[in-house]
């Protein structure tokens, strides 16, 4: 089954957006398997932002994402990877649609509320970054 990787960034847990946006995966019928609220280390930060590496805002996001608790999530369906970056819409909250979290929540690109994986090897590699094995839920709701 498709997985992608989700985490709520620090303006978004501070913000007191964590139920909404969990709420909004929920409803739509994809499935939490892995969940987590962590102080994210400055290696994992660099690790998982490692693309943007050569970027002048490299250094900014570190400084973000390890600045204060994010909320890790693993999240389970059909399409899915494609479906959450929908949900969460486009990387600049001030060009994100009305509906989207970013669309609702947000102003400015350094402060997004939330990070999706943008393909399913890149959710692959990240939940393989975020999560240890045993630490994701494999489990079908009965409906
Ligand atoms: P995210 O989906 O977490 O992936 C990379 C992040 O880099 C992105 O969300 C933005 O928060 C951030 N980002 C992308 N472009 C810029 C930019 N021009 N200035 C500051 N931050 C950026």
């Amino acid at each position: 089954m498709e997985r992608t990787f989700l985490a709520i960034k620090p303006d978004g847990v501070q913000r007191g957006l964590v139920g909404e946006i969990i709420r909004r995966f929920e409803v739509k019928g994809f499935t939490l398997v892995g969940l987590k609220l962590i102080h994210v280390s400055r290696e994992l930060a660099e690790r998982h932002y490692d693309v943007h590496r050569e970027k002048p805002f490299f250094a900014g996001l570190v400084e973000f994402i390890t600045s204060g608790p994010v909320v890790a999530m693993v999240w389970e369906g059909d399409g899915v990877v494609a479906s959450a970056r929908k949900i969460i819409g486009a990387t600049n909250p001030l060009t994100a649609e009305p509906g989207t979290l970013r669309g609702d929540y947000g102003i400015s690109i350094g402060r997004n509320i939330i990070h999706g994986s943008d393909a399913i090897e890149t959710a692959q590699r990240e939940i393989a970054l975020w999560f240890k094995e045993e630490e994701l839920a494999s489990w079908q709701p009965c409906l």
